[in-house]
């Protein structure tokens, strides 16, 4: 399994902690044109001065570069650059420079290693962790990819300070996502220090990113390959997501913004089917109310869809086991399970109808 180090400034004695996890000093650098700028000089710089040998690859800071076509073209700079089985890959990013760098790694010379340097809330706590990489495909997000752990996951939370707040939002959503399904009392800390952490405070922000992290881990430590339905649960709210996602193209919303509004008719469903008491749905709303939004997207990429739509676009999700959608529910507050049986489509859409009353609201209080 992946060595996870948290909260340490990563980019001095990069040199000792390779070596100490048995990586050589051969280390292609993947970044996309925003980190490079960022981060590029500092990294580069001092992987030179460890003697490393070091190539540098840069791709363009968007989804679209989760690409066959991207991926085949870094293949290619390898290889011109004699790149070999000896070296490793280090990714730096957020989560579209961390799936494609495991990709390459995973595929090239049959596998080489790979390091994750996250960048981004979302990565920092979700992507980088547990070995899932993948491109996109034109029929379908994430369809082409491996299982290939990371040798080492260096996260470091001062990374955040240039990202931006929608970025933060979004991450924000798998973190409160880890309470939902795995541990109330980290909610109920979520619950009270929402402010500080978005607004990048410590040690809260660190604490949150560490105890995601853990969680993920942890549950991809279970269930690696997704076998037993733990890993599954880590979807939470996600059916619903990847149909908003599908309907704004995969380019009007981020991944985490489309994650807070499903958990959102997720928290509905597992009401509405019996299984999350009233209070504790309200609890659950509380948290949910404190996401703020780009002006106007909701209405745009939630409000106005036709339900039966959002219904049809969920149907096409690649987790759909014969073609039935298969939902994560929260029995309560920290504990969510993958529900066996199939939902009549009327529970699905009375739902999505909820969560709609729920940002009306919202959205007329602000
Ligand atoms: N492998 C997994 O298990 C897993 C899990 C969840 C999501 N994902 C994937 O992750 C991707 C989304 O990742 P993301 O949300 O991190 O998006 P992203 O990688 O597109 O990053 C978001 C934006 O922030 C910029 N950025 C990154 N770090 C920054 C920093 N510190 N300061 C300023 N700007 C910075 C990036 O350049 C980009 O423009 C999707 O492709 C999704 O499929 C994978
Ligand atoms: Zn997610």
């Amino acid at each position: 399994m992946s060595t996870i180090i948290t909260a340490t400034p990563v980019t001095a004695g990069l040199g000792e902690l390779f070596k100490r996890h048995a990586l050589s000093n051969k280390t292609v650098v993947l970044f996309d044109e925003h980190t490079r700028k960022l981060f590029g000089e500092g990294i580069l710089n001092t992987l030179h001065q460890e003697g490393f040998q070091v190539r540098e690859l840069v791709v363009p800071a968007r989804e679209a570069s989760k690409s066959f076509n991207a991926a085949y073209r870094l293949y290619g700079k390898m290889i011109e650059g004699d790149v070999d089985r000896s070296w490793n890959i280090l990714a730096v990013g957020g989560g579209v420079v961390g799936d494609l760098a495991g990709f390459i790694a995973a595929s090239y010379y049959r596998g080489i290693p790979v390091i994750q340097l996250p960048t981004t809330l979302l990565a920092m706590t979700d992507s980088s962790i547990g070995g899932k990489v993948a491109i996109n495909h034109p029929l379908g997000k994430n369809l082409i990819g491996f299982f290939h752990l990371p040798e080492l996951v260096l996260i470091d939370p001062s990374y955040l300070k240039t990202l931006p707040r929608r970025e933060i939002y979004a991450g924000m959503a798998e973190v409160v996502k880890y309470g939902f399904i795995a541990d109330e009392a980290f909610l109920s800390f979520l619950d009270l220090h929402f402010t500080q952490i978005v607004a990048l405070q410590e040690p809260f922000l660190t604490q949150a990113v560490k105890k995601s992290a853990g969680i993920k881990d942890d549950v991809v430590k279970k269930d690696y390959r997704e076998t037993s339905g733990l890993r599954a649960t880590l979807n939470f709210g996600h059916t619903f997501a990847h149909g908003l996602e599908k309907l704004a193209e995969y380019r009007y919303l981020r991944h985490g913004e489309a994650v807070s509004i499903g958990m959102t008719q997720a928290l509905f469903l597992s009401h509405n089917l019996g299984f999350l008491d009233r209070a504790s749905l309200d609890q659950a709303l509380s948290i949910m109310s404190r996401f703020i939004y780009p002006k106007g997207l909701l209405k745009r990429r939630f409000l106005d869809l036709n339900s039966s739509e959002l219904l049809q676009n969920m149907l096409s999700d690649k987790k759909k086991l014969d073609r039935k959608l298969r939902f994560v529910l929260l029995k309560k507050l920290g504990e969510g399970f993958l529900l066996e049986e199939s939902v009549d489509d009327s529970k699905v859409l009375q739902a999505i109808e909820d969560a709609k009353s729920f940002f009306r609201k919202q959205t007329k209080a602000h």
